[in-house]
């Protein structure tokens, strides 16, 4: 393992050269499947990674009006929003450098309407496609009561007057065979409405970027798709695929504390705070150079900083060649999607710098933080 005893503790910690890997596979697909692909800042905001990303793709996704200025001020490019509902104080906000809109409902197009108009802004409506592989609730976005979408049934023949586009988010870390069968079943539930549009965005969820994921099989599913409907733009807004497998979030041992069954590593990191995934999904991150133990070995739980009696790995315990040692270094993999965009500081607990290892080797400290950040979001 390469010697990060120069990095501060804990740091989130993105490896440049993999970013770059991901980006280049991810333009590929797009210029070879006649596409475009958008970063959704939902999942990876890191704006200091933006002129690297931006190099690759020509726009962002953003579900917020937060999310739009950080994507007009550090990204650029096509502005692309949905949010579950718009709030009328910031919608105009929003709209500034918007290219496309959708909306959730229709109750949300016809209050927004002449707004949207006005701006020149391309109006389109959020479909639910009634299908998803996504097994875990929190992730299935079209559950047949999802608050996210509109059914085919609500739509009726007709769409109203002015849209001319179709979103749909339905995919979760999912594969190419499962946006064959949305694609299918958008075009059973709406096909007939496809024909007068403009565009399509197929939401996040396209995992391209994993090393079992069929990109030759993507590329023949939407140029096929395209031949069907040359009238449609086609864009996809994947976050995890972008920043997949691309960092880690750097931790230290503080204490280690025996107990009948394994020993508890407690953590200079906090898994409700900086990875808040790992208790949600739940799952169990790869730690570089631990694996599962076997029956009899010694084995560490991952304990965090915080008070919450949960707040420790859950999904499963490490084994590590050498023993652990106060002042070890942990690094758990692929941190780099979903977390900085979801910390929190409870209990007051510091949020981990951020921080880049560049191509040629160098480490960047981008931002550390403290206790004024902490008593900025109280008050
Ligand atoms: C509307 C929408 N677009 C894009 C994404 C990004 O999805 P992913 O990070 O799985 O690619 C999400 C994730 O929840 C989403 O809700």
């Amino acid at each position: 393992m390469p010697d990060y005893s120069h990095l501060p503790s804990p740091c989130y910690v993105l490896e440049e050269a993999k970013l770059i890997r991901n980006l280049e596979l991810i333009d590929s697909v797009q210029q070879r499947a006649g596409i475009t692909i958008l970063l959704a800042l939902k999942g990876f905001a890191m704006f200091s990674a933006f002129p690297t990303v931006n190099k690759y793709l020509k726009g962002i996704a953003a579900s917020s009006l937060f999310e739009a200025k950080l994507g007009r001020e550090e990204f650029g490019g096509e502005l692309h929003l949905y949010a579950p509902v718009y709030r009328s104080p910031d919608f105009s906000a929003m709209l500034i450098g918007a290219t496309h809109v959708s909306f959730n409902s229709l109750s949300q197009w016809a209050q927004f309407k002449e707004q949207t108009l006005k701006a020149g802004v391309s109006p389109g409506l959020r479909i639910n496609p009634e299908y998803s592989p996504v097994a875990t609730d929190i992730y299935n976005p079209a559950s047949p009561l999802s608050r996210l979408g509109i059914r085919a049934e609500l739509l009726g023949d007709r769409l109203p007057e002015g849209i001319e586009g179709l979103h749909c988010h339905n995919l979760c870390e999912s594969n190419s065979q499962a946006l064959e069968l949305t694609l299918a079943q958008i075009e059973k539930l709406f096909g007939h409405h496809l024909p007068r549009l403009k565009w399509l965005n197929l939401g996040g969820g396209h995992l391209m970027t994993a090393s079992d994921y069929d990109c030759e099989h993507l590329i023949r599913v939407l140029t096929d798709f395209k031949a069907r409907y040359p009238n449609l733009d086609i864009y996809l807004e994947p976050s995890s695929a972008i920043a997949w497998q691309t960092g880690f979030l750097l931790a230290t041992v503080l204490d280690l504390i025996p107990t009948p069954d394994s020993t508890i590593a407690m953590l200079d990191i906090s898994f409700t705070a900086h990875l808040p995934d790992c208790l949600e999904m739940p799952y169990k991150p790869k730690v570089r150079g631990a694996r599962d133990p076997k029956k009899g070995e010694a084995k560490y739980r991952m304990g965090g900083t915080t008070c919450l009696a949960g707040d420790f790995m859950g999904m499963g315990d490490y084994y590590f060649a050498e023993p652990l040692q106060i002042g070890d270094a942990i690094l758990f993999e692929d941190m780099i999607h979903y977390t900085m965009v979801k910390t929190s500081m409870f209990n007051g607990v510091n949020h981990p710098a951020i921080g880049i290892i560049h191509s040629d080797g160098s480490f960047e400290l981008v931002r550390e933080f403290g206790y004024e950040d902490f008593k900025n979001r109280l008050s």
